[in-house]
């Protein structure tokens, strides 16, 4: 594909470019949402954003039951992020579907319903729960770091990815996309996500925290009751581009959410290069809750001054081939002085 770059036009007047992007059997006006437990379930950032003109708000994940989370503290402050270790708090499926989902489907903003199960068969029962529901989409988190027993992280072993997700495509709504969330922390992701692409997924959300600590000095102890944490925030950008990276190089047809210390446009705008369809933006909101509109806006920005007119047209663009450039070369100085000599000798001879 050809594209002109024309950095010189900084200033846009009129922005004129196609957001929508297609996830699955979805056309969604807008490719920016929020992530999975930084926006509850929508209502607080109602106040901040125009929640109909963002792509959607992916909910905080549920599960089948209510459920207190960890002890605190369970946040703390890195460098360029955050660790949290809040342990899926939330309210039950139950709650969530009579209280919150409602609220979206009123107010008309897109919902992506993230789900969290402690085994395959709470998976199962969670996305049976959404039948008839007025969900757009099922993020499915197999990827959640904070849980007590390490083997319930499902997106860390291919086969168990496989099983949550095979019986997630069987419970679920027929026509309803499902997204598995994966996770940065093993060896070879694209492994775990064409497990999960060969068990029924529609597309890949990439990616969930990595899990991190911090030892506060002054007690010497583990600063999370939690003792470990998730981290986010652009300290995790480049882990988590990489990411979108190589699953994209393995599987370009797949739709993929890229999630990971999105701040501005451009950060954007690199997920989508990258073969991310679509992006989240989480941590940022913590002290921008106006962050999904900025981002929107300064993408469309960004790709109109990259000589862009749709948001499709950049997606995975990133991977074409270097453009070769072969410098012309003088003319050596040597063969010029020789055809001089050699024009002059032949008007020598023809005097
Ligand atoms: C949590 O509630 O502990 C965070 C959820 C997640 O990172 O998946």
């Amino acid at each position: 594909m050809s594209v002109t770059i024309r950095r010189q036009e900084r200033q846009i007047k009129h922005v004129n470019v196609d957001m929508s992007t297609k996830l699955g059997n979805l056309t969604i006006a807008d490719p920016v949402f929020t992530a999975s437990g930084c926006a509850a379930s929508g209502q607080e950032l109602a106040a901040f954003n125009d929640l109909t003109a963002i792509g959607g708000v992916v909910t905080k994940s549920i599960q089948l039951n209510a459920r207190a989370g960890r002890a605190t503290p369970r946040m703390a402050e890195t460098p360029s992020g955050m660790l949290n270790s809040i342990g899926l708090q939330g309210p039950g499926i139950d709650i969530f579907l009579n209280r919150d989902l409602p609220w979206l489907a009123e107010h008309e903003v897109t919902a992506v319903v993230s789900i969290a199960g402690q085994s395959v068969e709470e998976y199962s029962k969670l996305a049976g729960k959404l039948r008839g529901k007025p969900a757009s989409m099922i993020e499915v988190n197999i990827s959640c770091p904070n849980v007590e027993d390490r083997g319930q992280v499902f997106a860390c072993d291919k086969s168990a990815a496989a099983s949550v997700i095979q019986a997630v495509k069987r419970a679920a709504p027929a026509s309803m996309p499902i997204f598995a969330k994966l996770s940065p922390d093993v060896t070879d992701i694209v492994s775990i996500a064409s497990a999960c692409m060969d068990s029924g997924a529609t597309g890949l959300s990439l990616i969930n925290t990595t899990l991190g600590m911090v030892i506060d000095t002054t007690t010497m102890r583990p600063l999370l009751a939690g003792v470990t944490g998730g981290l986010s925030g652009p300290a995790i950008r480049p882990l988590a581009l990489r990411c979108v990276w190589q699953v994209h190089q393995a599987m370009p047809d797949v739709p993929l959410f890229g999630i990971g210390g999105i701040r501005t446009g451009l950060d954007a705008l690199q997920f989508i290069l990258a073969g991310a369809s679509a992006v989240q933006i989480g941590t940022v909101l913590f002290n921008d809750p106006g962050a999904p509109q900025r981002i929107s806006r300064e993408l469309s920005e960004a790709l109109a001054e990259r000589g862009m007119d749709s948001v499709q047209q950049a997606i995975g663009l990133g991977h074409r081939p270097p453009e070769v450039i072969v410098p012309e070369l003088p003319e050596p100085p040597g063969d010029t002085r020789e055809d001089e000599l050699y024009e002059s000798a032949v008007a020598d001879d023809e005097d």
